[in-house]
């Protein structure tokens, strides 16, 4: 199974059948078991060719594979150092199938040396085997696959944050608040001590937010000019242009710092370049930049372990609101992706899809 999204008109998809590739020296073939799908997923189909996410599984010339989180077995280990049947967790196509160039292997992992790979951020060439991850719990496999990636960048956000003192405001105002993204964000932030989170969501989705008590203050986007005039940061998750500029003009001199996390608002991408906005320049925050500064500061191991100790508590959180959704086969990955890329996905729902081909 394979699914590919045209590149200039994200709503054209198709599915295909072929066979497992064959291997050259020095590969090994995986057999993708599930993968999660989330608004996340969208942005990388979105920012495809800015930031190159197109490279990484490259298709024919106009199609593109979007990349998923997901979990894969080992099915023939080539002549590489893996074992065959070890499970694996990592960046792949939605696909049934990922040949990989396995270097720096050891009981943590291993890195798809695939040359076309070489030069792409390496926080997505690794790959995780699951018995040796401080991370893994079988039990939460769906949530790894689904809330992991996010919350490592919410983790990586509220570091930033916090580094920088919140840029000395008292506020952080996170928008597309139901998002898993944000809602990472926030049950990080609302541990920190003197730091007001308030979250911005769509109108009927308040009650799902605030039933969630993650946030202190839920607004919903027409009621942005309600929000008390104080010091705030805004944390722009999802890249709607008019929440970003209702936030800037609301806050203006009193907005501090303006970080831009995500853009699923595809449509709206164009609107971006208009009239500046009050307040600071709003800045695009990229995960890798982050990984590659505290991997430096803390190594590698620091880093996950760190990471691994603040994922316990929120997953345990998650699975009192998340509501995992399976789906077998190519269809059910396609209509979960539209149904993402239309925005018409139910905040407490996570897609995990298995792509059904398995031999
Ligand atoms: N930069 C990074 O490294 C990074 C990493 C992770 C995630 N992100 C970004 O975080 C955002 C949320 O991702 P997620 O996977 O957490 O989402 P999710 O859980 O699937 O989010 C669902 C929520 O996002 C908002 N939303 C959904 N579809 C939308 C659409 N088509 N257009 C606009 N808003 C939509 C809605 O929230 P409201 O009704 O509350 O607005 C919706 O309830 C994405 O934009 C993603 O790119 C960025």
């Amino acid at each position: 199974m394979d699914f590919l999204v045209k590149r200039d008109d994200l709503h054209a998809s198709r599915l295909e059948e072929r066979e497992a590739p064959a291997l050259e020296s020095g590969q090994a073939l995986l057999r993708i078991d599930s993968f999660g799908l989330t608004t996340n997923n969208i942005t990388y189909a979105v920012f495809g060719e800015a930031m190159s996410y197109w490279r990484f599984f490259p298709a024919e010339e106009g199609w593109g594979r979007v990349p998923v989180w997901g979990f894969a077995d080992v099915g023939d280990p080539g002549g590489t150092e893996l074992a065959e049947g070890a499970r694996i967790f990592g960046y792949f196509p939605p696909s049934s199938h990922l040949v990989v160039r396995p270097e720096r292997v050891d009981e943590r992992g291993f890195v798809d040396a695939t040359p076309h790979r070489a030069e792409l951020p390496g926080a997505y060439n690794s790959y995780l085997l699951v018995e040796g991850s401080p991370l893994y719990e079988q039990r939460f496999e769906d949530q790894q696959m689904l809330l992991w990636p996010l919350f490592f960048t919410s983790f990586l956000l509220d570091d930033f944050l916090a580094g920088q003192s919140l840029f000395g405001a008292g506020t952080a105002v996170l928008s597309s608040a139901s998002s898993k993204t944000a809602l990472a964000a926030a049950f990080l932030l609302a541990q920190r001590e003197g730091i007001e989170v308030v979250g911005l969501t769509s109108s009927g989705r308040e009650e799902f937010v605030e039933g969630l008590d993650v946030y202190d203050r839920v607004v919903a986007y027409p009621e942005v000019g309600s929000l008390p005039k104080t010091p705030a940061v805004y944390v722009d998750i999802a890249g709607d242009a008019d929440v970003r500029a209702a936030v800037h003009n609301h806050y203006d001199d009193e907005l501090r710092h303006s970080a831009v996390v995500g853009a699923t608002h595809w449509d709206q991408l164009a609107g971006d370049d208009s009239e500046p906005l009050p307040g600071p320049r709003p800045e695009f925050f990229f995960a890798p930049d982050h990984v590659r500064r505290r991997s430096a500061e803390w190594g590698q191991e620091g880093l996950d372990s760190r990471v691994a100790d603040a994922w316990r508590p929120f997953v345990e959180w998650s699975t009192g609101w998340l509501d995992v959704v399976r789906g077998t086969g190519g269809e059910a990955v396609q209509a979960a992706y539209l149904e993402l890329l239309d925005g018409r996905a139910s905040p407490n729902v996570g897609h995990v899809l298995s792509p059904g081909l398995s031999s």
